[in-house]
This record gives C-alpha cells, structure tokens and sequence, in this order.
C-alpha cells in the first residue's frame, strides 16, 4: 500500500475498470478512494487493457491488478473470493454499455463480471458511453433492471464527448465518483446504526407544476434527487418513510411509500393528509411560489396582443405544516438562495417557526438543481449558528441533514 493509504478508514473497495475512453480518469477515482483512508483492489476487463495498463493501477496500490483470474501470473489463487466477500463496496468506473448489459443479465464470462455475481457488497456503477449507446432503450432498460436489482448508477454528464457529439455519457467527474462512493460506505454503517428506528419521516421532493390551460404550465427545474435521497438515508437508518412528491427526473427509490401530487395546492392536501402520522417532516420539494390565477379549459390561442398571466399565491406547505404542529414534530426546510444566502435563510427559520433549515447558494458549481452533489448550511433554530459543509454527495448531505433532525430530537426529549 502507498504512503497515502497511512490515515486508513477500513474500507475495502474493490474498483471494477471497463474498457472505454474513460478508463484513465479510473485512476483519479483510486487516488481520491485512496486519500480518504480506503484499501483499493483493482480489477479490470481485457479491453480496458487496450485503454490504461494493469501497471498503472498496480503501482498506485502495490497489489496485483486481475484482469483474468485463470491467467498464470495471477498471485492469487482466491481472486474472486478477496474481490466478492471481503470488500465494503464494488464500484465499476467506467461502467460501460456491455458490462452494464452483462451485470443486468446476469452474464459472467470474466473476472469483472462473474465477481458482480458472486458478491454480496453494494455496488455503485459510473456509466460512460457514447450518447446514442446510453440513450439506447436496450442500454436504459438494463440501467432500469440494475436499479431495481440495488446498483447505485452515477448518471453521466452532458457534454462534448470524444466522439464530438454534444450529450450525456460523458463520465461523471472522478470527484463525483468518489463522493457517491464515500457516500455508500457510511450509509452501510448508519443502516447497521438504525439510529431513526420509531421515527416517520415525511418528505416533500420535486417540482410543482401550476396549470395555465391543458398544455401549459408553470414549473422549475428541480429533479427531486435532494428529496429521494433524503428518504433513502432515513430508510436506511430505520425510519419508517414517505414521499410526496412533484415532477421529478431523478430515479425513483425503491420500496418507499411515494404519493404523487402535481400542484403546490395537491401537494398541500397530501402533505396535511399525512402529517398527523410523522413525526418528522421535511420540506425538500421547490413548490411554485404562485399560480396562474385560473386554469384555462381550452388551449390559450396566440393573436397579436400582448398576453399577460395574473399569478396568485399558492399555500406555503412548509409554514402551514409548522404553524398547525403537534408537539414533538421536527420540521426541516429548505432555502434555495442566489444571493444573501444565510441572512435569508435566517429570516426563512423563523419566519416559517421550523426548527432547522438547510441552506444552498444554488449559484455554485455542485450545488442545487438536477447535480448529485450539493454543497449546504444547516441552521437549527436551537443555535442559530450556520454550520457550512463542503461539497459533498446529496446522499452524504442527507445524513449530515438527518444527524441534524437526530440531535434535535435528542435536545427536544431532554428539555
Ligand atoms: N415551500 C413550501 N410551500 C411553498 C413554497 C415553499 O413548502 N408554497 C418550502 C420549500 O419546500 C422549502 C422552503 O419552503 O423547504 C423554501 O421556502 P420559500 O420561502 O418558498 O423559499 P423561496 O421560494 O426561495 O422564497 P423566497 O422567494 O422568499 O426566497
């Protein structure tokens, strides 16, 4: 092991390499795994040896790199039992549109592949690909079925790709990776804590949409990836969790309640219907602030004039929910700012009466809509004392954000 790995954590990665383009960034992804304390083994298909070297990755680690287990110069003779049973997570970076393909059927003819099947660990893929591949329903079929067998994906960015097309495919950054990796490991430690275990958590995700006539509305651009994340950290921590939930593109977490509701006024009547059954409610969907004043019943028809859209306000969920608490319910929102950033969500706190807010200057790079990352403030109304945290995962933030609702409660149940 490298001098790096000195500030061990105890985690034991396994980094599956696929043959793309993309397997050079590979190594940034083992050097970040690296810097935060984990041990890394590397495995790799034949073809990404067409792209990077085993050398590379044997030097950063010191540890042989399988690429096929069978093959004479393999030290070790239990490949794919050091690799399936012994290791905290199994990430495949770049998980391309074939290994992706052969993990969702089931394939095993390679090391990378027969260990996927042999493994009990989570694991977490970082697709990359060219866009016509990734945006192929055979592809997004097979992501749909490892979803619901478990994976965690990292979606691709959208940009130029080495082929000149402009769209997504184009490997998460390697910090990203890194995150959601990190973020992986610490949610398998709080699921053995169960640390929310009797608490009902409410979640609001995902964007309203405010009706002008049967094909138009008002809407924003939140993917509800902040919310469902939300959920799947308290699940996974033994909270007992439910979604309301607006427009999202983000996947859907699975085997979680979730009650669909279009508008701020449907989310509303969702959210009161079920909040005498939380005990925490938190408040992450971006709920149209204001609707067109009436709902057209036939499709507004273009003519000359200017056209003007009289708005009116639609119910504030979040204060309405704190105003009308029972005892001993938490509320948490959310202020999604571009400017003043923590007096405003200040003022958000105790205007709204909640008892934490979580604060993000969506302005920045990795922070606010549609990103997995998020970089946030949290302000509790007991200290009044912004605690800003780094870039990190929304998964990550999620727990940082449910730490938070944790020692609220504890506070609460002292006073
Ligand atoms: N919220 C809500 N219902 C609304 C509007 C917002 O529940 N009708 C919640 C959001 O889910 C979020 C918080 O309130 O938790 C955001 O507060 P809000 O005052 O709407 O923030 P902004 O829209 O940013 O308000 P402002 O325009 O005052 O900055």
């Amino acid at each position: 092991m490298t001098g790096e790995q000195e500030n061990k954590n105890g985690k034991r990665i396994a980094l599956c390499v696929s043959g793309g383009i993309a397997a050079y960034k590979a190594v940034e992804v083992l050097r970040g795994l690296q810097r935060a304390g984990c041990e890394v083994r590397v495995a790799m298909t034949q073809r990404a040896c067409e792209f990077i070297k085993p050398l590379t990755f044997r030097a950063l680690t010191g540890e042989h790199v399988v690429v096929d287990d069978y093959a004479p110069d393999n030290p070790d003779p239990i490949a794919h039992i050091t690799f399936s049973q012994t290791v905290d997570l199994f990430l495949v970076a770049p998980a391309t549109a074939n290994i992706i393909a052969k993990f969702a059927n089931g394939v095993a003819d390679d090391f990378v592949t027969s260990t996927y099947l042999a493994s009990n660990a989570p694991v977490l893929i970082a697709p990359a690909m060219n866009t016509t591949m990734w945006n192929h329903p055979a592809t997004q079929r097979n992501l749909r079925r490892l979803r619901e067998d478990g994976v965690q994906i990292i979606e691709p960015d959208a940009g130029e790709m080495a082929c000149k097309t402009i769209g997504p495919g184009r490997l998460s950054e390697p910090e990203q990776i890194v995150a959601a990796a990190l973020a992986m490991l610490r949610e398998q430690e709080m699921r053995g804590a169960q640390d929310l275990a009797g608490e009902r958590v409410l979640i609001t995700a995902g964007a309203t949409r405010e009706e002008l006539d049967p094909v138009r509305f008002l809407s924003n651009r939140s993917s509800g990836r902040m919310g469902f994340a939300l959920a799947e950290a308290a699940r996974g921590r033994g909270a007992e969790v439910t979604i309301v939930a607006g427009e999202t593109s983000a996947p859907v977490p699975q085997a979680i309640r979730l009650v669909r509701a279009a508008s701020a006024e449907e989310m509303r009547d969702a959210v009161m219907k079920e909040i005498n059954e939380a005990t925490v409610f938190i408040a992450a969907a971006a709920v149209a602030d204001y609707r067109p004043a009436s709902r057209a019943a036939s499709k507004i028809k273009k003519s000359e004039a200017a056209l003007s859209i009289e708005l009116v306000p639609t119910p504030d969920i979040l204060a309405e929910v704190a105003r009308a608490r029972r005892n001993g319910l938490l509320v948490v929102g959310f202020a999604a700012e571009t400017g003043n950033v923590i007096e405003n969500a200040q003022d958000k706190l105790r205007r709204k009466q909640l008892d934490a807010i979580v604060a993000n200057d969506i302005t920045r790079e990795g922070a606010g809509f549609d990103v997995e990352t998020n970089i946030i403030t949290l302000i509790a109304r007991d200290t009044d004392a912004p605690v800003a945290l780094p870039l990190m995962s929304k998964l990550e933030a999620a727990h940082r954000i449910l730490d938070e609702v944790l020692r609220l409660r504890r506070t609460h149940e002292k006073n």
